[in-house]
């Protein structure tokens, strides 16, 4: 959290400018980490990105039971976050998080402003939902 120590700051540093420009506002940062081995056997683990991604779509579904965003970044420096925060050989900074409330700041540029307040539009699911073969819409 911003105040208690300067873990805010550090992660801010570590993200790409578009995306620092952005996430300076909110007011909980968090690295999202791969770990490519197991822990008790060493082996390397296949599912590392699954793992991460399916830990961050829970974060981002408990938090908008809390009324809270989450908005996901994968345009940051690793190596400046290793460094930053002494990870190990096998994990990797892979995403950023940004945790808060929704609102317009004063601080934010017309560009931010207009970015987050247009309204989404998502693709349809017979886009990406195939059956058969890859394609080949499912017919939902
Ligand atoms: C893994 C992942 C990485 C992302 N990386 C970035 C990023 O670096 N910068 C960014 O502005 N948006 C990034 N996005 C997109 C935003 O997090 C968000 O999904 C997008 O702005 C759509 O927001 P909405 O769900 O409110 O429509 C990323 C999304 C995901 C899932």
């Amino acid at each position: 959290m911003k105040g208690q120590d300067d873990t805010h700051a550090r992660i801010l540093e570590c993200l790409v400018e578009g995306n620092r420009a952005w996430a300076q506002n909110a007011p909980v940062l968090a690295l999202g980490l791969v770990v490519r081995t197991f822990t008790r056997t060493g082996e390397p683990n296949k599912a590392a990105e699954h793992d991460l991604g399916l830990a961050s779509a829970n974060i981002a579904t408990e938090a908008t039971t809390r009324k809270l965003f989450v908005h996901q970044m994968i345009g940051l420096d690793p190596d400046a976050a290793r460094i930053a925060f002494d990870i190990p050989d096998h994990a990797e900074a892979f995403t950023a998080l940004a945790i808060g409330y929704r609102e317009t700041s004063s601080h934010m540029n017309q560009a931010l402003i207009e970015r987050d307040t247009k309204p989404r539009e998502r693709r349809a699911l017979r886009e990406f939902v195939f059956t058969a073969r890859f394609g080949n819409p499912a017919g939902l």
